[in-house]
């Protein structure tokens, strides 16, 4: 299959034009998966309570999610994108997962950064696999992660690809997702954007490019390097990802010592 991130550069509270600008590059695009940034649609740095509720929508009723079905069934592929939701009073982080059929699901994200903590609930979606004909999906949302929790669990729920729309400021996060792809031996697709936002005086985020596409192996398969809006796209058998033998005598998850690790959970 063809898996494939955007690398976006949204400008903060134009939601329809930034929308409008992901899907006239989607239909150009010949993948049939692809991972969108973190609040894809708004951009990432809020000032107040107040002004999330002018931009978070419902889900999957909100005009952003239904115009990324409409792309999608158009398209015959599956989305993957970042974005503001609002669900009865409250606001989260979220990720949406659409196909050619329509809305299929959505994570909240568990691990908030920094100020998304003053005006984002904690997630209370459980990490969840898809199966999209082509491989099995789960999504985690940016700081994610920096818990191996998160991988680990959709990993171990079956997962061949994790799908993580991010809005990267701190530097580690690309060399980090190999360790992770690794010691899980899955495929994962972080799609970052770029620019900076600087509403908040003294809060200057620079986002750090470097989407990226890593195999089971660690291998990079695809990396944006230029700073640039960019669609990476790779060609993976998601298949080798339920392979987790490294060794005839090591399979990474058998091998686990659950046992000595359950006090510290
Ligand atoms: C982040 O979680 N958006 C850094």
């Amino acid at each position: 299959m063809r898996a494939a991130f955007f690398q976006t550069s949204p400008i903060f509270g134009k939601s329809e034009a930034n929308v409008e600008k992901v899907l006239a590059k989607i239909h150009s695009i010949d993948a049939h998966l692809i991972v969108l940034p973190e609040f894809f649609n708004t951009g990432y740095q809020f000032k107040s309570k107040s002004e999330v509720f002018q931009l978070v929508e419902e889900v999957p009723k909100g005009w952003a999610t239904q115009r990324l079905i409409e792309a999608a069934k158009k398209k015959r592929l599956f989305i993957v994108a970042g974005l503001a939701e609002r669900y009865c009073s409250r606001f989260y982080n979220s990720s949406i997962l659409v196909g050619p059929k329509g809305f299929i699901g959505i994570y909240r994200k568990m691990h908030l950064f920094w100020n998304e903590k003053r005006f984002f609930t904690i997630g209370n979606t459980p990490f969840k696999v898809y199966n999209i004909g082509t491989a099995r999906i789960g999504m985690m949302i940016c700081f994610d992660w920096l818990f191996p929790e998160a991988v680990r669990v959709l990993a171990l729920k079956g997962a061949d690809i994790i799908c993580h729309p991010s809005n990267l400021v701190l530097p580690h996060c690309p060399q980090a997702m190999i360790t992770r792809c690794l010691e899980n031996r899955v495929f994962a697709i972080t799609a970052n954007r770029i620019g900076i936002e600087k509403r908040i005086k003294g809060q200057k985020l620079k986002f750090i490019d470097q989407s990226e596409i890593v195999a089971p192996n660690g291998r990079i398969l695809c990396r944006a390097s230029d700073n640039k809006e960019k669609i990476g796209i790779a060609e993976i058998d998601p298949r080798t990802a339920q392979n987790k033998s490294i060794t005839p005598l090591n399979n990474i998850f058998k091998d686990r010592m659950k046992k000595f690790y359950k006090p510290l959970i």
